[in-house]
């Protein structure tokens, strides 16, 4: 068995979005140390000590009571791989949260990345009984704006020069769905 039964574990048809182990930071260097991958992003390529502080972080947000980061490892059940992060950090006081991911280049262009997005966003709404999701992405970043745009979200704001990455400012989007649209969508019912 992969995961025991205290490990946080969602599971969809491919992949299976579960807290981080120690034992994972090289899965997890092999996509962030890669430049691509972390072109659109405020961090990266990351360093095996970066990378190691990230598992290190996301595991102790395991212990918040109550839990408001889920910091996850994607795994493609069919390899056994971890293929990527996602995470989701809640605002409870708003009943939202905002999600992200990221994927090893090699596993793009699958539809894993809006798989793993959807298997969140599912969670967030159906689970936790969120009001809202929303989320950022770069808007040179197509790939993400189409994996949120995937998810039923809708594009609600363009903030011009808003982040100086890597030199450069960007412009960012912000997209965000509603939980009674998520569940008209999906013919889902909180009761
Ligand atoms: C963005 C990212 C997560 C997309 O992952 P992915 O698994 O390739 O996404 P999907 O396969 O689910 O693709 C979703 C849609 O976007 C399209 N798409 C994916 N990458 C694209 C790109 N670079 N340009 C244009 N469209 C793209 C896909 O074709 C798909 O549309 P379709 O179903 O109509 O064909 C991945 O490229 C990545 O990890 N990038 C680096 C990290 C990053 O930018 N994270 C997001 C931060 S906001």
């Amino acid at each position: 068995m992969l995961t025991p039964r205290e490990v946080f574990c969602l599971e969809s048809e491919r992949l299976l979005l579960r807290d981080w182990k120690n034992s994972d930071w090289q899965a997890a260097f092999e996509y962030a140390s890669d430049p691509e991958v972390s072109k659109y992003m405020n961090w990266g390529p990351n360093t095996e000590r970066e990378t190691k502080a990230f598992i290190t972080s996301a595991i102790m947000s395991i212990s918040e009571k109550p839990r408001l980061t889920y910091e996850l490892a994607v795994v493609l059940k069919e390899e056994g791989k971890i293929i990527g992060g996602t995470g989701m950090r809640l605002k409870p006081e708003e009943s939202k949260a905002m999600i992200g991911y990221v994927f090893n280049r090699s596993y793009w262009g699958k539809g894993l990345a809006t798989e793993a997005a959807q298997r969140l966003v599912r969670f967030g709404f159906e689970e936790l009984n969120l009001h809202r999701i929303f989320a950022t992405c770069d808007a040179e970043n197509l790939g993400s704006a189409n994996v949120l745009q995937k998810c039923g979200m809708r594009r609600e704001a363009h903030f011009v020069e808003d982040m100086m990455i890597k030199g450069r400012w960007r412009d960012t989007y912000l997209f965000a769905i509603l939980q009674r649209e998520w569940l008209a969508r999906s013919g889902a019912s909180t009761s």
